[in-house]
């Protein structure tokens, strides 16, 4: 792992040796459209850099992209590996520990959910206060030094969940903020598992984001994430779930979570 790092952030820095980006961003489904909306993009494929995954999932990119937001130099993942893939926690290992070799001091991660609370709908945004990890895998498995055993408290930065819930509220977004539970996948949960994830506290599910978060946290980065709420997790609504219905209703809330966005990164580097 430690060669892919060091490898994707040679080819990164060969390509654009100014460029020192402060945060990263990993987009989830629907969401990948943030780098369109920037001056001056500069995508790097996966395919270029070593140890960067092969996204194998409609809906997501595969794109490093290099760019400006005000004065906040920013590393856009357009694109994530998830562990129902090839059963691999660590899939994002490269990618996020490259981030952080760059010099991004903080990550922010969306993702689309499957909303548990009355009023999460589809279309909703939760920032994320904390997570519950269903599926028994951790991206460290493997790792040997005693930073490993990386403290998850406050894992979702106290002060970053602040500044957006304060955007937000500015901007007159609706957000509303809970516990996502994490779920290998690819299959969606059963009811019986929705009911249990609830009863134990989580408000969303979904099947991406944690893996990254704790390899972010390992890597000393600062983590924010947000959920788009895509559906009413199973059993709660009348739809039947499909990759279809969440990427289509991702889209519902595209521009909301992209205008909180990049209004926290312009901020950011201000
Ligand atoms: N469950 C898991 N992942 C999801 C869901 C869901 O209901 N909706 C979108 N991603």
């Amino acid at each position: 792992m430690i060669d892919g790092i060091s490898q994707a952030q040679a080819v990164i820095t060969k390509r654009h040796p100014d460029f020192h980006p402060l945060v990263g961003v990993i987009s989830g489904t629907g969401l990948g459209g943030l780098t369109e909306q920037l001056d001056g993009a500069q995508p790097i494929p996966y395919e270029a850099l070593p140890g960067f995954p092969r996204p194998g999932v409609s809906g997501h990119q595969g794109h490093l992209v290099l760019a400006m937001v005000e004065d906040t130099p920013v590393a856009v993942l357009e694109g994530r590996a998830h562990l129902y893939e090839d059963g691999r926690a660590d899939a994002m290992a490269v990618a996020v520990h490259t981030l952080a070799g760059l010099g991004c001091e903080a990550l922010v991660l969306s993702n689309a959910a499957g909303g548990l609370d009355d009023d999460m709908v589809p279309g909703s945004v939760m920032l994320l206060t904390d997570h519950i990890n269903f599926t028994g895998q951790s991206p460290l498995f493997g790792e040997t030094g005693d930073d490993r055993f990386v403290d998850m408290t406050d894992a979702y930065d106290p002060a970053l969940r602040y500044r957006i819930l304060a955007l937000a509220a500015e901007m007159d977004l609706p957000l509303h903020q809970g516990v996502y539970g994490w779920f290998a996948g690819p299959n969606f949960e059963t009811p019986a598992e929705v009911r249990a994830a609830g009863i134990l506290g989580a408000n969303a599910v979904g099947m991406s984001t944690v893996p990254e978060v704790i390899l972010a946290r390992h890597a000393g980065m600062r983590v924010a994430a947000l959920s788009v709420i895509t559906n009413r997790a199973a059993g709660l609504g009348d739809d039947l779930l499909s990759h279809e219905q969440t990427k289509a209703n991702a889209a519902l809330a595209t521009d909301q979570v992209q205008r909180l966005l990049l209004a926290f990164l312009a901020e950011y580097g201000a």
